[in-house]
């Protein structure tokens, strides 16, 4: 039997998450090279990792061997790894990681969109969809969002879609060379009874 809730495509107008395939390996790799200076003082890496470059880390090569790793993980549910995407096209990622089960039903999100697309509302929207299919399908009953307290972008992004600042946590990730504080924010199944994305876009056309 599959890990509740994976595969699943969903689409909302020009917005779409679907899982990540192959055939996405030299988009994601340009597109990855492109927004070095964009993603790269946000994303966590291993202490004493060897000194691999940018370039190598997001090769095609280097993608697949990532999706191996993600799809074994997902098909033990332990993830749920989404392609981001705009008018159909590969715009970035959501991953629905550290999922813990049992009394817990919880799991952390982490999230990137191409630089290109900014300000476009496409990651709130996409990460809405995640939720609520989290909840829905997924049985998770809660989703936490762990984010640097510098990075306003991210924090818009929670803000938007109303997820409850919980605390902080003191060196919680490896980022950029030194351990970062990061602010945990979370959202629980009873918080959107009529869903996120629905709620987002009330909010939205209000
Ligand atoms: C965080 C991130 C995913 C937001 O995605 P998005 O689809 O642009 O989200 P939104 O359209 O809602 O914009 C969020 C905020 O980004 C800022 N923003 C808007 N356009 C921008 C641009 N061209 N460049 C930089 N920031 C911009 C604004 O503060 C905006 O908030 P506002 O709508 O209240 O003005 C995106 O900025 C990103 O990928 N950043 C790099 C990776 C990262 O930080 N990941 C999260 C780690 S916790």
């Amino acid at each position: 039997m599959g890990a509740p809730g994976w595969p699943v495509t969903v689409v909302d107008g020009r917005v779409g998450i679907r899982p990540l395939r192959l055939r996405d390996a030299v988009v994601w790799s340009d597109m990855r090279i492109r927004n070095e200076a964009w993603l790269s003082p946000w994303e966590g890496l291993r202490p004493a990792s060897p000194p691999v470059g940018w370039g190598e880390r997001h090769s095609p090569a280097a993608f697949t061997a990532m999706l191996r790793v993600l799809r074994r993980e997902s098909k033990d549910g332990r993830c749920l790894p989404f392609a981001v995407t705009y008018d159909g096209e590969l715009a970035g990622q959501v991953t629905v990681a550290n999922v813990v089960r049992g009394a817990f039903q919880s799991a952390s999100v982490g999230y990137w969109v191409d630089g290109r697309l900014a300000g476009r509302g496409v990651m709130p929207t996409a990460l809405a969809m995640v939720v609520d299919h989290c909840f829905a399908h997924a049985e998770l009953h809660r989703i936490e969002a762990n984010i640097r307290p510098e990075n306003e972008p991210s924090r818009r992004v929670v803000a938007k879609l109303g997820f409850r600042q919980e605390g902080l946590h003191p060196r919680f990730l490896y980022i950029d060379g030194a351990w970062r504080d990061h602010l945990c924010f979370a959202v629980t199944v009873e918080d959107v009874p009529e869903g996120l994305l629905r709620r987002w876009r009330s909010r939205e056309n209000a």
